[in-house]
């Protein structure tokens, strides 16, 4: 297989201005929740990426058919007569565990593969199986399935979806997503309240669910007999837009990003005012300058509102160039550190001790040659080498592939230096 490689030319300072896709995910659930409808549902401004052609796939193999033309993406969902979750698919995405909910709710059984290891740690889907079988699920694991069978109907319950590490994005997802069908009231407390959640909700609600408390950690669902195909358009990219808000800071350029809501990047906002970088709103977006200085600052990763571990290792690549020492701290995903290594491997200054990570800032980072490992790893290493004096080649592109849209088009647009080979 030919692996792309990036090959990007530093220092660079980065001006003008990037348009950010839609969210990734926000889209997954609702492609997988289309699945409780049936009939054709129009989805305007999906990101083109692997992930997302991956559940095209899923869903056209459990007897959807999905078609995509330009900026539109239809999901008829009319037959779904197979609900079988391949290991083949699944385990090339995390998000493929999202048709469970939908496919029991829909078919009254569904085998799904767990899904497959993943380099940011072990990330088990015990919260996802405990908040279905609330519902009266029957579930099993047999040979590497979630087997479940709605044992003559789902029924409302009242949920505690928390974890060891606080809510969970993916098992609200599901969880709501049944529990919309399901035969009376549903409670989920502890439920998730990142955007992308709230974005799957008003989606349910606009397919004819009954959800109240949406955006809280509380979500009171009255179940619906049945749902009607949707028109929908997803929300913007947070994650994106953050990457883009650290490259403009690394870089010390300025950009304007478009397509880009501020009030779901409170925290990461908060965080680029206490490292004394400028950020203001737009009409449909941002502005952000950086006049040279970075001051340092410390992070802890929270559930939603609090800063995002999707922004963990870009910001890392930024406060390794800030005056002053930072302490990064890990609180979703303790091992999620791959990149550490890699930056440090560009004269970064970095130490990890357990899920605490401290940066000593340095004056300049230096190109090397770096591996991806995962989707925001990967990130942070095109954030660093955007910074970094010489040649930095960034093996296992396709990593960043699965989550950013054109990624050094849109940074070349604005004076990055990337250029794309096969290998
Ligand atoms: C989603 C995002 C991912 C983001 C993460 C946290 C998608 C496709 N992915 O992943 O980019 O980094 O939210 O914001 O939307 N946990 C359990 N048991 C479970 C489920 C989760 O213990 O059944 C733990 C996880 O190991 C982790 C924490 O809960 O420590 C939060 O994970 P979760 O919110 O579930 O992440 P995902 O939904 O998989």
């Amino acid at each position: 297989m030919a692996m792309d490689v990036f090959k990007i030319t530093g220092p660079v300072k980065l001006d003008g201005t990037i348009t950010v896709s839609n969210s990734k995910n926000a889209a997954l659930p609702i492609m997988a929740a289309t699945i409780l409808a049936g009939g054709k549902n129009i989805l305007h401004g999906l990101p083109n990426l692997s992930d997302i052609e991956v559940m095209c796939r899923l869903l056209d193999s459990i007897g959807c058919k999905t078609e995509v033309a330009n900026d539109t993406t239809v999901i008829d969902t009319t037959s779904v007569d197979n609900p079988f979750g391949d290991y083949e698919i699944v385990r090339k995405m995390r998000a493929g565990i999202c048709i469970l909910g939908p496919l029991l709710a829909r078919c009254g059984k569904a085998q799904v593969s767990m899904p497959g290891g993943c380099a940011i740690g072990y990330r088990p889907v015990d919260i996802h199986i405990r908040g279905l079988q609330e519902m009266g699920a029957k579930i099993e694991l047999k040979n590497g399935y979630i087997v479940a069978h709605s044992n003559g109907g789902l029924k409302g319950a009242n949920i505690f979806l928390g974890g060891p590490f606080g809510s969970s994005v993916l098992a609200t997802a599901n969880v709501l997503s049944a529990a919309v069908l399901a035969k009376g009231k549903t409670v989920i407390e502890y439920a998730a309240c990142e955007p992308e959640v709230t974005d799957l909700a008003n989606c349910l609600v606009k397919m004819g669910a009954k959800i109240t408390g949406i955006g809280s950690p509380q979500l009171t669902i009255e179940g619906v007999k049945e749902l009607k195909p949707i028109e929908y358009s997803i929300i913007p990219d947070r994650i994106e837009a953050g990457t883009f808000l650290t490259a403009a800071v690394a870089t010390r350029g300025r950009l304007k990003l478009k397509n880009c809501r501020l009030d779901h990047l409170m925290a990461a906002v908060d965080k680029l005012r206490s490292m004394r970088i400028a950020v203001e709103e737009t009409a449909d977006g941002c502005e952000i300058a950086c006049n040279g200085h970075i001051e340092a600052t410390d992070i802890t990763t929270l559930p939603y509102p609090g800063f995002p571990t999707d922004l963990q290792a870009q910001f890392m690549a930024c406060l390794c160039l800030a005056k002053g020492n930072s302490v990064i701290t890990e609180k979703i995903f303790p091992d999620r550190f791959m990149h550490v290594a890699e930056l440090s491997r560009m004269a970064a200054n970095l130490r990890k001790e357990g899920p605490h990570v401290i940066v000593s800032g340095v004056d300049k980072l230096i190109a090397a040659p770096v591996m991806a490992s995962d989707l925001r790893a990967s990130a942070a290493l095109v954030v660093a080498a955007l910074a970094a004096h010489g040649e930095t080649i960034v093996n296992r592109v396709y990593h960043i592939d699965r989550g950013y849209e054109k990624i050094e088009e849109k940074l070349n647009a604005v004076g990055a230096n990337i250029q794309r080979f096969s290998v």
